[in-house]
Parts: structure tokens; sequence; C-alpha cells
């Protein structure tokens, strides 16, 4: 399984014998699911197969410095910056994080982290910010351990461990390793399974025109975390069905992206989002994610649907905000639509598009480079 680096022979059971230092950066997306992953069970694992679009413009960049810990310190992390400044509550998020991997990473025991963390779009307003940001640490982590033992995995090997240890994080993260789009979950065709994503590479050339223009209503700290809307599915009377629903779709959205029925897609997009919502107001512990410039948005791309006739649709996360769904093809018309209607009710919109998934940020390990 390991190809040595540089004629270096090393057993991978083995650890090194000295520890260096080193530093990796990685630049990750984040996606937005057409199929949502909504409950869990055991270690991340998701009650129901999902298809999401890797995006372009929404990225976090990542780079993770490595040293040995000094006799005083503890291993682990020891400091973590977002866009420059202390956070402590990503950083106990890492911290628990790191710690539950020492199983799997060995080296976790005997190093100090530093982190640094920027991202390309506000974080905790429903964009989904800890898949970008778990994929891309994921990654680095993935790149140090290969650092340390001067081996490194094939490619496809290396992303799918990496899409291993990014669910632990976030479940949604582990999609984020894979472009244009990516599937999770034992969907009861194809190569796809539960503990990683893989990429879903046959679409229709028409879907490669994409774009996902993200409305932000309201870019403040969502009420509901997803852990919490992922719990209440337990209690959920409706959860049965959604999985099996749910399952059924991501098969109908294979088919449609084949064939190329953008129609169709904008439909079960719209149907998957309001589906969310639904199933948090009939949960054990209802709440209330949208606000009223949500569904001002929602109506009007159904009604400039209607006007325009272009295939346009909507899809919308655990949060107020409004993904706007696309294709190039219809830019003009989109443009204008987004700038006189949809703009006076957001805070801002960002204009994304399906993107090529994650980047090895040149020039800043030491190993060989793998963007
Ligand atoms: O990855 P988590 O645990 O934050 O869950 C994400 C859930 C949704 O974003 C609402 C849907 C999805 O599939 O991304």
């Amino acid at each position: 399984m390991f190809r040595p680096r540089q004629g270096v022979v090393v057993n991978p059971s083995t650890e090194p014998k000295v520890l260096e230092e080193g530093r990796v950066s990685w630049s990750s997306p984040s996606n937005i699911a057409i199929v949502k992953y909504w409950g869990k069970r055991g270690e991340q694992l998701p009650q129901n197969a999902s298809l999401s679009l890797t995006l372009s413009a929404s990225q976090t960049q990542m780079r993770v410095s490595y040293a040995p810990k000094g006799p005083k310190e503890s291993p682990g992390l020891r400091s973590f910056l977002f866009q420059g400044l202390e956070k402590e509550r990503f950083k106990a998020r890492i911290q628990n994080y790191l710690h539950g991997l020492k199983d799997r990473l060995g080296f976790l025991d005997r190093v100090c982290l530093d982190i640094e963390s920027e991202n390309t779009f506000p974080h905790s307003c429903g964009v989904a910010s800890s898949a970008s940001a778990f994929s891309a640490l994921a990654l680095c982590l993935c790149e140090i351990q290969e650092e340390l033992m001067g081996a490194s995995l094939p490619r496809e090997d290396f992303f799918r461990k990496a899409s291993c240890l990014a669910r632990l994080g976030s479940g949604s993260a582990c999609r984020s390793l894979y472009a244009p789009l990516a599937l999770w979950g034992n969907v009861g065709q194809g190569p796809f399974v539960d503990d990683h994503a893989l990429p879903f590479r046959e679409i229709h050339p028409d879907f490669l025109g994409l774009r996902d223009d993200i409305c932000i209503v309201d870019g403040g700290v969502k009420p509901v975390s997803s852990s919490l809307g992922h719990e209440l599915m337990e209690g959920n009377p409706w959860a049965k069905i959604r999985y099996a629903t749910a399952n059924r779709r991501v098969r109908q959205l294979m088919d449609i992206l084949k064939s190329g029925e953008v129609w169709d897609f904008m439909e079960l997009a719209c149907a998957e989002g309001m589906a969310l919502h639904g199933l948090m107001w009939v949960s054990p512990r209802p709440s209330l994610l949208l606000k009223p410039a949500s569904l001002a948005i929602m109506e009007k791309v159904i009604e400039c649907r209607r006007r325009h006739k272009i295939p346009l649709g909507f899809t919308v996360d655990a949060g107020p905000n409004v993904h706007v769904l696309s294709l190039d093809r219809d830019r003009k018309t989109v443009a204008a639509f987004l700038k006189e209607e949809l703009a006076p009710l957001c805070e801002r919109i960002i204009e994304d598009r399906l993107g090529e998934g994650p980047r090895r940020t040149a020039g800043e390990g030491q190993g060989g480079g793998r963007g």
C-alpha cells in the first residue's frame, strides 16, 4: 500500500525515531447537499445516503505547523487562530477532535500543533464551514503523518483516508474531499459506503455549469447546531420514512445527473431543502430556522422560473440562508434577478459554483505535492 518517498524503505507500522518539524497547508471547499444527511448513528455514520455539490469560492485555507512536544508540554493543539484571532470555541472543538483521533494517528501523542485557518465566507450561518474546515484539517493531518513516516499512500487511498477522518469531525466534511459532486453512504448501488464519501462523476455536461448563489439572509451564529439537529431525528416520528425517502432520492438524483434532466434536478433540490426544515418542524423540539426573507427568496425563485421558463431552483441547509441554483447558460437572466429582486432581501450574496475540490497549497510543506 505504501509508496516509499525518494527511495526510503519504510515499514508503515513503524513510527519515526526522530520527530521533525514542518508545516503543511491545504485549501478545501465547502459543499452543499442536494439530498441531505440529517440523522446519524454510531461513530458519525449517516442514517441515509447524501449527494452534494462541491463548491468553488467558499473555501477554508488551513496551515498546520507541527513540532515534537517539549518535556513539559502536553501533546496536541498548542494554538489555533481563526482569521488571525484566537477562537476558544473552535479551539475546544478541534482539541476534542484530535483527542478522538489518537488511536488512528499515533503521532498526535508526541507532537504539538499550531493551526491557522481562514475562511472566504462567514462561519456558523448554515454555509457548511465545518465541512471545509474539517476536510482541510483531515488533509493536513494525513499529510503530516506521511511527512513523519517518509512514505505516501496512493492518491486514491490518501483521499479516502482523509474523507474518513474528516467525517469524524463533521459528517458532511467527508464529501468536500471530492469534486465536482460527492456521494456519501450506502445507497444500495455502486461502490458507495457509509464511512467515507466518493466522487460522483457520471454527470451530463449541462450540470458542469451549475451555479450556487448563496443568499446570506442572516450571517450570525445559527440557534440550532447541526449536532442537535441530528440528535433530534432520534425521536422524530417521521425518521424511518425520511431515511428511506432520502436513499430513494439519491438514486433518482444519480439518474437525473447522468441523463441531464436539469428541470427534475431543480425540483428535487427544492423538495429536499424544504424537507429538511419540515423535519425540524415535526421533531420533538421543533425549531424554526428560516426567516421571512428566506421564504420570500424561495417564492421569488419559483416565480422567476415560471416567468422566464429557465431551470432555477434552491436549497437550504440548517439555517436561514438560501442557495439559489441555476445554470451558466442562463447567467444573464439570473444575474439581473439576483441584483434586482434578491439582493435587497439579504446581507450579501456569495456567487459560487461547482469547484475542483481541495488543493494542497504550494510550497508550504516538505514533501511531494498532491494538490
Ligand atoms: O456535517 P454536519 O454534522 O454539520 O451535518 C450537516 C447537515 C446538513 O448540512 C444540514 C446537510 C448535509 O448533508 O450537509
